[in-house]
């Protein structure tokens, strides 16, 4: 642990980060800055305001739901959008792991738009990245006010084009329900529905429900869009030692899932989180959280944590023995009570011997990778991926593939 001074403490063990995401007077902190997109957002609520809509959300993230979504969703979007890639025979890979994230995430969230529609997509996306802009402004090194402006123009127009249209619809599909004229299995299955239809029962404010919406986009869209990328990335590197696991890669959805987690661990999509004790904290090692310092949870630090992970937790090894207790993504997808709501929906159940295949969910990422892999994506040997130079974490601005079959 790095103790710069009192107030700002970083906790980069596994023991300390675990705890203290468990901790229930640590308050969710660093998205004051942000409030213009987050305000009110579960991730922002605490106690009993976040257990209520936390209870209420996540219904929609329950196994059925999930198998549903794998079964009847996943595939069609995956399709529509790699299908215009493999046509060509070449494409991005992240591109291609953005438009479809996007795509997905839009479902989940409740946004319509048709993921036929590379320029719809886009358009989408780019609104998206600038939530992401406005969520993280607490790390921005640029100027704070001129971010917040461009965040308010790009929520006007998502609202024009994307959110008015997408609630309207849901609205006329909750009254036919109500006076019963549709059944309740043909309502969407998605956040904005589900808000809409409790409205009333959780006081919550349209505007709210609009940033709760903002919120999932970004939440959904640059975390499995991430995942999918470094997963594919990963296996392409070890597969220049063990060509083996790249091939069985191409064919085994499970061994596919198993190297997503270990990519997850190792690039988690939100390195750090933010805490602030509601009052002084005392860690079982006896480690002081003073009220109203700031902590920073070090996820990337605690997941390579060798007393959680082994001698060679700084590495990548998907066949890796990993202890009873401990998830193989580490704490990628955060724990305690603001833990991902969307954790199996993209990672997954870890697959298990004893549970009947029907019941198997392989999560999204992995469906994403696999879907990629067998159709014979690969590096384009000419063009070499290359890293945003902006960036201090391994980002890639460009990342050449083919389809080669
Ligand atoms: C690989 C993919 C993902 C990763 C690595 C990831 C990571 C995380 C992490 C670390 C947190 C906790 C943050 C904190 O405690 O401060 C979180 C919370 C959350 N995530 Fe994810 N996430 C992923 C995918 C998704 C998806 C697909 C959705 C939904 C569409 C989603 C929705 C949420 C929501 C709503 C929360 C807030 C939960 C709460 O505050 O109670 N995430 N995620």
């Amino acid at each position: 642990m790095a103790n710069d001074n009192l107030e700002k403490i970083r906790l980069t063990s596994w023991q300390h980060v675990r705890e203290a995401f468990r901790s229930k007077e640590l308050r969710q902190a660093g998205y004051s800055e942000g409030a213009v997109v987050m305000a009110d957002t579960l991730l922002d609520l605490h106690g009993i305001e976040h257990r209520e809509r936390r209870r209420l959300e996540n219904r929609l993230f329950r196994r059925e739901i999930f198998s549903y979504w794998e079964h009847e969703i996943l595939g069609k979007t995956i399709d529509a959008t790699l299908g215009p890639f493999i046509a060509e025979g070449s494409g991005d890979l992240s591109v291609i792991g953005y438009r479809c994230a996007m795509n997905l995430t839009a479902t989940i969230a409740g946004i319509d738009q048709d993921p036929r529609d590379a320029d719809q997509t886009e358009r989408l996306y780019a609104i998206v990245k600038k939530f992401s802009e406005g969520a993280t402004l607490l790390h921005s090194t640029r100027d704070k006010d001129e971010v917040r402006q461009e965040v308010i123009e790009a929520m006007d127009t998502f609202k024009e084009d994307f959110y008015n249209p997408s609630r309207s619809k849901r609205i006329e599909l909750i009254h036919k329900f109500n006076s019963e004229r549709l059944d309740e299995k043909d309502l969407p299955k998605d956040v904005l529905t589900t808000l809409l239809r409790n409205t009333d029962r959780l006081a919550l404010p349209e505007e709210v429900t609009f940033r709760e919406i903002c919120f999932y986009l970004q939440a959904g869209a640059h975390s499995t869009a991430n995942a999918f990328t470094h997963t594919v990335d990963d296996l392409f590197a070890w597969g220049e030692t063990s060509p083996e696991d790249l091939e069985l890669a191409r064919s085994d959805l499970a061994f596919v899932q198993r190297c997503m987690h270990e990519s997850l661990r190792l690039h988690p999509a939100s390195p750090v989180a933010m805490r602030t004790p509601l009052s002084d904290i005392e860690l079982s090692d006896g480690t002081l959280l003073p009220s109203g310092s700031e902590v920073t949870l070090d996820l990337l630090a605690a997941n390579q944590d060798e007393t959680a992970f082994g001698t060679t937790a700084r590495l990548y090894d998907p066949h890796r023995y990993v202890s009873e207790g401990i998830a193989r993504w580490g704490m990628s997808f955060g724990a305690g009570s603001h833990a991902c709501v969307g954790a199996e929906l993209d990672g997954g159940l870890e697959i298990d011997e004893n549970r009947p295949s029907e019941q198997a969910l392989y999560g999204t990422v992995a469906i994403m990778v696999h879907a990629f892999l067998s159709a014979g994506g690969q590096r384009d040997p000419a063009r070499p991926p290359l890293l945003d130079p902006n960036s201090e974490r391994k980002h890639f601005s460009s990342y050449p593939v083919l389809f080669v079959n």
